[in-house]
């Protein structure tokens, strides 16, 4: 059986509430931190569990801590990334929804190692409910003297608060995140200076996801080399992976990373295998902003070893043959899927949520999504295939942030691994186009 660090809870009734959640070893892990050890021992312990960024980079979260600037008499902040609005990606909506007090935790416990006295959780506009349940779980920790003033005695004072955002793609993106957190429009921040130095308020602050902040309680709780000790090489620990598209069992499963990609869609445990017998046609393993990649090269790597749900493992073979873990969302298509129609909603998508700063994702991103529907209207023509290639090599690594990245790697995967399904779509007869246009068009506005 996997081991659940985070999720060991979930279906227990009321594990929502204070009580119910410290029965079952609730704020314990703080209690140790407190009673125990110092900060520093508390970024030891995170350090050496290898924790890496579970928002989508990886970066590991302990040298990350270990960047953050401590100028005299400056405060610091943490600052909780629960925007979650990635494509396929929705496992911070379910952790702070069926466990809220595990984040609330994570937060002070955080907080503690990096000396912050006051922490944010930057919640999307979308998930107004959820910000409703953390509310009130954080009004039952100041309650309980787990928030606030003195927290078990120990001198250490921490305030957290919830900071619904308007619900944009963009404030996802860690500086754009601290814009909109000061009031203002998000747009992402030139770098340097990085977020560890002059971040919120121009504070050293640090801005951790959801899941990473959360899983500093296990690691806590068990040591930091437990923590290493589960997982496969630098993919170390647990990871929350949001399955969907066409599965028997769409959801959201806590996997102890290294489990091959093969397990993962087809057996019981997790997504259960294609729905309706069909096959399986190609895998987007970690939010829309990932290389999708077809059967074959999802399921073993080029050099025909099983693929396996790590950084590394998903990562062999580079942009050619690889993907990344990225978010953990994993969406799954078969044989019927059309993986042009798919490009253009994930494009359109990009093309909405860019906030315009850059000129190659502000008008790339509008020219990509304008060139596929011509091609899904059945107008297309081999030329504007090529014209798609070239404009997202373009933007790719020409951005203030990595939107633009993450708008031309779908795009470049898809005709990589795709290009035949391209050239069917322009080069079918004429006849053909027009009688599947009215379809098109409909199914597309149905989508
Ligand atoms: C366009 C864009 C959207 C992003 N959205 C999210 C998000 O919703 N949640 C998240 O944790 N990280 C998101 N990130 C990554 C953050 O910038 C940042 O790397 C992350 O919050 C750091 O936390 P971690 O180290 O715990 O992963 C996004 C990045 C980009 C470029
Ligand atoms: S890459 Fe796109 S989203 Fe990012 S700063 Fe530039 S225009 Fe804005």
């Amino acid at each position: 059986m996997a081991k659940k660090l985070l999720l060991e809870y979930d279906h227990v009734p009321g594990i929502s509430t204070l009580d119910v959640y410290r029965r079952h070893g609730g704020y314990a892990s703080l209690n140790k931190a407190l009673k125990d050890l110092t900060p520093a021992q508390v970024l030891e312990e995170v350090k050496t569990s290898g924790l890496r960024g579970r928002g989508g980079a990886g970066f590991p979260t302990g040298m990350k801590w270990g960047f953050l600037a401590r100028p005299e008499g400056v405060p610091r902040y943490l600052v909780c990334n629960a925007d979650e609005s990635e494509p396929g990606t929705f496992k911070d909506r379910y952790l702070m929804e069926r466990i809220p007090h595990l984040l609330i935790e994570g937060m002070v416990l955080s907080s503690y190692a990096l000396g912050a006295n006051t922490s944010y959780i930057y919640i999307r506009g979308e998930y107004y409910y959820v910000a409703r349940i953390l509310e009130r779980a954080i009004a039952e920790a100041y309650e309980a003297g787990l928030l606030g003033k003195n927290i078990f005695n120990s001198g250490f004072d921490h305030d957290c608060y919830v900071h619904v955002g308007a619900g944009a793609y963009i404030c996802g993106e860690e500086t754009a995140l601290l814009e909109s957190l000061e009031g203002k429009r998000g747009n992402p921040r030139i770098k340097p200076p990085f977020p560890a130095v002059a971040g919120l308020y121009g504070c050293p602050t640090v801005v951790n996801n959801v899941e990473t902040i959360a899983a500093v309680v296990p690691i806590v709780r068990d040591g930091g080399a437990a923590y290493a000790g589960i997982g496969v090489g630098k993919s170390t620990g647990t990871k929350l992976i949001s399955a969907s598209g066409h599965i028997n069992r769409p959801g959201v499963y806590e996997i102890e990373l290294g489990v091959p990609v093969e397990e993962f869609i087809f057996s019981d445990l997790y997504c259960g295998g294609m729905r309706n017998g069909k096959k399986l046609k190609a895998v987007v393993a970690g939010g829309s902003s990932v290389p999708v990649l077809p059967a074959d090269l999802i399921l073993k790597t080029a050099a025909g070893e099983p693929r396996l749900m790590t950084y590394e493992s998903l990562a062999d073979g580079g942009f050619a043959s690889g993907t990344m873990l990225g978010s953990g969302g994993f969406i799954v298509m078969d044989e019927d899927t059309s993986i042009v129609k798919n490009l253009w909603n994930f494009t359109r998508f990009y093309h909405h949520e860019s906030c315009g700063q850059c000129s190659p994702c502000r008008e790339g991103t509008g020219w990509m999504e304008k060139i596929l529907h011509k091609i899904l209207d059945g107008h297309g023509t081999l030329a504007d295939v090529d014209l798609l290639w070239d404009i997202q090599s373009k933007i790719e690594g020409k951005t203030i942030c990595p939107l633009g990245d993450a708008a031309a790697w779908p795009v470049a995967s898809a005709i990589r691994h795709f290009r035949k399904e391209f050239e069917e779509y322009v080069t079918r007869p004429a006849s053909i186009r027009d009688v599947k246009h009215y379809y098109r068009l409909h199914s597309m506005a149905e989508a």
